[in-house]
Formats: C-alpha cells, structure tokens, sequence
C-alpha cells in the first residue's frame, strides 16, 4: 500500500503507556499513516524526544519512540485538528472519565474509534473484539454507524483479552464455573497510578473494578451478536485481583469447572493447535495467538511477556502451561502482556481485521 493510500490515523493519550506503544506500533505501518498524536495539556506543544528526558522512570517501562517520530509533537485534543488532518481513525488510550466525553463525541461526528478505554465496554452496542475470539461481533459497527454516524470498538480489559483467548476453545465441554486469580503487573495501573513505595516488597489485593470487569467482559467476548445487541455468555466468573512488583504482564491461575470435562491429552491438542480460534493473516496478528509450555515452571513474566513473533507480533501471543486436570477441574496459569494483547497490540489488530472486513471503507463527510 502506497503512503497515499494509507488511512490516516490519530493516537489519543500518545504519552501514556498504551498510547506510546502504539505509537511504535503505527510507526511504519503497511495500513495506516499516523497523522496527529495528541496528551493532556501538561504535554501539549512537546515533541516525543523532548518528553522522553523526563520520563525518569525504570528502563523498560515506557516503549522507546522509534527515530523516525521522534519529532512529532504532542497536540491538544482538538476534533477540528483531526478533520484538517484528514484522520478518519482515532485510536484511544485515554483514561476512563475522559475518554467517555471524547470518544462519544467523535463518534457523532463520524469517526471510526478503536479504543483501549472502559468506557463505552458496558454499552450493548459496542463490541469488545478479541479478533481471534469474536470477530463476527465487528458486524455491530453498522448498528452504530446508523444511529451515530461513526462507532466506537473497544479492546477488552487486559487480563481478559488472555482470558478469552483460553477459554473461546474449551466452550464445547460446557464450562460450569470459573475461578481466576490475577497476578497483576505495575504498568497495569497506568504510568503515575501507583507510587512506587506502595508495591516494592508488597503485594497489594486490591485493584478497583477489575474483578467486576473480568466477570462481565469475559462473557460479553463469548458471547452472541443477535440482530444488533450483543448477548452476554451465561459464564459464571469469579475473580480474585492482585498487583504485584513486576514491570509488565499478568499472571492467571484459572480453574475451570466442567459439565462434561475432556481428557488432558485432548486439552493439550486443543490449546497446541490453537483449535477454536481464528487464525488471521495481519500485520499485527502472531502466527498462533496461544503458545504452551511444556516445562513446569512456565510461564514466567520474565521469559514469556513478548511472546508471538518479532515487531508488531512481539507480545502478541498469550502463554499457558503447569496444566492439571482432576475430576471436573482443570487448572493452568496463563500470562498476557498487558500492554500488547491486553491493550494496544490487540486494539491495532481490530482496526487491521475492520480494514480487511471492509468496515473502513467509507470517508467522513
Ligand atoms: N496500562 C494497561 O495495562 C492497560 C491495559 C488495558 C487498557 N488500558 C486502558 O488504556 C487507557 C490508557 O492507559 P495507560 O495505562 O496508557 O494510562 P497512562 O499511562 O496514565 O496514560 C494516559 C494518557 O492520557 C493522557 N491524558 C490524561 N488526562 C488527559 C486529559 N484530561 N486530556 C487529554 N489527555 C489526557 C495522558 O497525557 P499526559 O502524558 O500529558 O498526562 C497520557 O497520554 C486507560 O483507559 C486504561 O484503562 C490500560
């Protein structure tokens, strides 16, 4: 695709720990041309290398900025900016209580919203796209187009985007119950929500409305487009939240409750073959979205966060080993890269597969 023919797109809260990254991520991309990236006033008017000095935060943390946008400035929200820009994408790593202004008024006026914020993740019309897991509810993007203009597409919650990936091809068995305990990352609380003296040497239980949100997306993934409503899954989730000391990715421990449980060997075979999901052939889709493990003591954070292939692919991949199946239990651990699969990765790939499905083909008026 020629750079005149790329769809120009914007990055809403670049300077965040999402927003950084997909900045990277665009960098170069065979779809799309990153046109404008815009922060909160306190970053407005910087270029990235000018920002970069003051992050002053541990190495690794925040994404490095590729070269080649290191001189792009930070813009000021502004929706006019966007039309004169030409942008007809908007990717949104904004937080929750902005994002549900900005994000339902460029809806109105027409554009196309892939976003990484809760906000909208509730509402009945909006789908919350795992590519792999339910790339029919993309359909709802017309629903919306109808009664709005533009449309909104959300990323899940990032220990659900693991989540789903793993439980999308055990849905055959009849899953009765499920219990999960999150193991959760620092850069999970965005990049200042948490003072470094509070998790060094802790562990905290807590972290607000992710139990509930793992419950309710996790069902909403699973479950069915009828006509223009998306129809929760009957899934009873329970989840137990914890933050721990660790840079990036979660750690799972699931147990799964089975009405009619398989055999270890088929598990295995199941999960090994990827079966159940959908395979895609995009820039950012890893070869298989679920890689497992055969050693005991993965998967670990710090071997197996960028697992799923090499540049956009990096990351992309979940990874599930330690699997023991008694009775009607199943329990494994799984790890996700909170800030690739569980956010930015994952919200490219949607706008990757909503170009291939030709939901992109349209200019706003
Ligand atoms: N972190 C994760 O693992 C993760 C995973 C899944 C989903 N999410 C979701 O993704 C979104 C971004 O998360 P994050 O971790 O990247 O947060 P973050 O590191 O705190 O970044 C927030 C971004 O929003 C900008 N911003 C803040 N207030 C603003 C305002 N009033 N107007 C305009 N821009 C404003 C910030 O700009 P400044 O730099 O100028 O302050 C920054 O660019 C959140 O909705 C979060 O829930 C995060």
């Amino acid at each position: 695709m020629t750079g005149k023919n790329k769809i120009k797109v914007a990055v809403l809260g670049a300077s965040g720990l999402v927003g950084r990254h997909l900045v990277r991520l665009l960098t170069d991309h065979p779809f799309f041309e990153l046109a404008l990236v815009t922060a909160s006033t306190g970053s407005a008017g910087k270029k990235f290398k000018e920002i970069n000095i003051h992050t002053g935060s541990f190495p690794g943390f925040m994404a490095e900025i590729p070269e080649a946008v290191q001189s792009l400035t930070l813009d000021e929200f502004d929706p006019e900016k966007l039309l004169t820009a030409g942008v007809q994408i908007v990717f949104s790593a904004l937080p929750s209580e902005v994002a549900s202004t900005i994000e339902r008024d460029l809806r109105q006026k027409g554009f196309a919203i892939f976003s990484n914020s809760p906000a909208y993740r509730r509402e009945e019309d909006v789908p919350i796209i795992i590519p792999e897991v339910n790339p029919d509810h993309l359909k709802i993007i017309q629903t919306q187009q109808r009664k709005y203009g533009g449309f909104i597409v959300t990323s899940s919650n990032c220990c659900v985007a693991g989540l789903a990936l793993a439980l999308k091809p055990l849905m055959g068995f009849g899953l009765k119950k499920i219990n999960v305990t999150t193991f959760q990352s620092i850069s999970g609380a965005g990049r200042e929500a948490l003072p470094a003296v509070d998790i060094i040497d802790n562990l905290i239980p807590f972290i607000k409305d992710e139990e509930e949100k793992i419950s309710f997306e996790t069902a909403k993934v699973l479950g069915n487009l009828l006509e223009d409503k998306i129809f929760p899954a009957g899934l009873p989730i329970q989840a137990s939240s914890v933050r721990v000391p660790i840079l990036h990715g979660h750690l799972l421990a699931l147990e799964i409750e089975f009405k009619t449980p398989p055999d270890l060997e088929e598990v295995l075979n199941i999960f090994s073959h990827n079966t159940g999901l959908h395979i895609l052939d995009l820039p950012t889709a890893p070869r298989y979205p679920i890689i497992v493990r055969p050693e005991p003591d993965r998967p670990q954070p710090a071997l197996d966060v960028w697992a799923g292939g090499y540049g956009r692919k990096a990351g992309m991949a979940v990874t599930i080993g330690r699997f023991r199946l008694q009775e009607k239990f199943l329990r494994f651990f799984l790890l996700v890269n909170n800030l690739i699969r569980g956010a930015s990765g994952n919200c490219l790939l949607a706008a990757e597969l909503a170009r291939k499905l030709n939901y992109l083909d349209y200019k706003i008026e």
